[in-house]
């Protein structure tokens, strides 16, 4: 008997911290693929205000209302991630013009690596100005982003600004 196919996807990115931007994508990629996996790049060459485990456990409380949602994190190329884990699509959320010159470019170069396509979701556009680095850029200066990102990761987010302002003390 022929097995039917799952259908999945992934959703790649940083999210230092996941903002309600990417929660739009990542509710709407899941109700067009049966699983989606919301992969954490590793990059230890860059500075971000919360751990990969503090970014994947926020990511796994924020989503968890949704079944088909899956939380994990890589290290390199994402088509290999997306090779070794039999994903054979992304899904990227496109905010403006100047978002999908970059996400041309990486999408034609994924999938001439691999043949891995690329799907872009024009994000609301309620979100299409948010960004993580806005977002933390803001907070820190005292700003009000609790409109952008979940509560959990307001809460968060407000803790660990108070922290790092102590260490500076
Ligand atoms: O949230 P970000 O930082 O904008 O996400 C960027 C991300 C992680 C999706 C992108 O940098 C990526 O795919 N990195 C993995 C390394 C890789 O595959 N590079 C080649 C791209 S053609």
């Amino acid at each position: 008997m022929a097995q039917e196919k799952i259908r999945r996807a992934v959703c790649p990115g940083s999210f230092d911290p996941v903002t309600n931007g990417h929660l739009d994508i990542i509710s709407r990629a899941a109700d067009l693929y049966d699983e989606v996996v919301v992969a954490v790049l590793v990059n230890k060459t860059k500075s971000t205000l919360f751990t990969v485990e503090e970014r994947l456990s926020l990511l796994r409380e924020v989503t968890s209302k949704y079944p088909n949602v899956r939380i994990d994190s890589f290290h390199g190329l994402l088509v290999d991630y997306c090779q070794r884990n039999s994903i054979p699509v992304i899904v990227k959320g496109i905010r403006a013009v100047s978002d999908f010159d970059y996400e041309l470019k990486m999408a034609q170069m994924n999938r001439g690596l691999t043949g891995i396509d690329t799907m872009f979701m024009p994000t609301n556009p309620e979100y299409s100005f948010l960004a993580s680095s806005l977002v933390k850029e803001i907070a820190t200066y005292g700003g009000d982003v609790s409109s952008l990102v979940p509560e959990l990761v307001h809460q968060h987010l407000i803790a660990r600004i108070a922290e790092r302002h102590q260490d500076d003390d």
